[in-house]
């Protein structure tokens, strides 16, 4: 097994009354991808916050190689690479000019500025201002600069969101790439497919604790079903669902619901007769997914 790099214990930060992230324990070895997935308020950020040293828990400890940011700041900072959930350019600058100014606090060379700058794919971009790049271009600068030290932690908070799928595609490909070299990546997202396309463990949290976390793979078996997904004109009581054989549980959303059974087969023909009157508009079955998977714990989809 790869030694330990990220161990968090009991890590609790509180807002007023409000426990943001409330007792998390969570270890994380070297090279490991793990995909931080959670509704909004869940506590994502606030969490990797913490783990990159920008805010101190309330109670825990974390530990980062064995080593704790009060102590090894320094160190730590050459060694974690983030990308906030947020980056705040400055917009008269070029792009090349702000690698270089983030690469000068850990001494960069000209050479690794134009690497990154080649990696992110924004050579052409280079004598550009900052602010005429496009979102994506944007979050690939973000990417280049957090590459910029070779971190051996690499944290990334929504690093795709709002991107269209093809710049999406082209941060998955960094990420893909780097993976050879040993990094470890936390990544919070809200694409699912983003977590099943780059990591093989998931995290999901919600209301600032961990409810789930494993491979990918456990986390569908743990369910153990089914869904039927269907919109329909008026609402269903759970009442009239629990006699579905091998029924789960339900999770009524917006003109319609997602019912999770153990065996479709079993299921479907007493879910049709349970349902008539309810004018099913659109039905849909399959085996469950990762999103399943999270509606079915958290009783939300991850963009709402
Ligand atoms: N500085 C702060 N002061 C007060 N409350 C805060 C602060 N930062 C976060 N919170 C609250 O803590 C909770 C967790 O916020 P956090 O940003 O960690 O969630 P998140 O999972 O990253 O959500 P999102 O998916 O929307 O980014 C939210 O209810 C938020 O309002
Ligand atoms: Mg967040």
């Amino acid at each position: 097994m790869h030694p330990i790099v990220i161990e968090l214990k009991g890590v609790v930060k509180t807002f007023r009354a409000l426990r943001a992230v409330d007792g998390v324990d969570l270890t994380i070895r070297r090279g490991e991808y793990v995909g931080l997935l959670g509704p909004n308020g869940a506590g994502k950020t606030t969490l990797v916050e913490m783990i990159e040293g920008i805010q101190a828990p309330d109670d825990g400890e974390i530990h980062i190689f064995g080593k704790s940011w009060a102590d090894s700041a320094e160190e730590l900072r050459k060694r974690v690479g983030l990308c906030l959930q947020e980056t705040h350019f400055m917009d008269k600058i070029r792009v090349r000019e702000t690698m270089k100014l983030f690469g000068s606090f850990h001494d960069s060379t000209e050479e690794r500025v134009d690497e990154m700058l080649g990696l992110v794919n924004l050579t052409d971009k280079s004598r550009d201002f900052v602010v005429n790049l496009s979102g994506g271009q944007k979050q690939r600068l973000a990417l280049g600069i957090a590459l910029l030290s070779r971190p051996e932690i690499l944290i990334l908070d929504e690093p795709t969101t709002g991107l269209d799928p093809h710049a999406r595609r082209e941060i998955w490909k960094i990420l893909g790439d780097i993976r050879n070299a040993g990094t470890t990546l936390i990544l919070t997202t809200h694409y699912m497919e983003e977590a099943e396309h780059l990591c093989e463990r998931i995290v999901v949290m919600d209301k600032g604790r961990v409810l789930a976390d494993g491979p990918k793979r456990e986390l569908l078996a743990s369910m153990g079903g089914e869904t039927i997904s269907f919109r329909a004109k008026k609402k269903i009581a759970e009442k009239s669902l629990r006699r579905v054989p091998g029924f789960l549980s339900y999770i009524p959303q917006d003109g319609g619901g997602r019912v999770f059974v153990s065996r479709m087969r079993d299921a479907l023909p007493v879910f049709l007769s349970a349902a008539k009157s309810a004018g099913i508009t659109d039905i849909e079955c399959r085996r469950s997914t990762l999103d399943d998977v999270f509606i079915h714990m958290t009783g939300r989809t991850l963009n709402e």
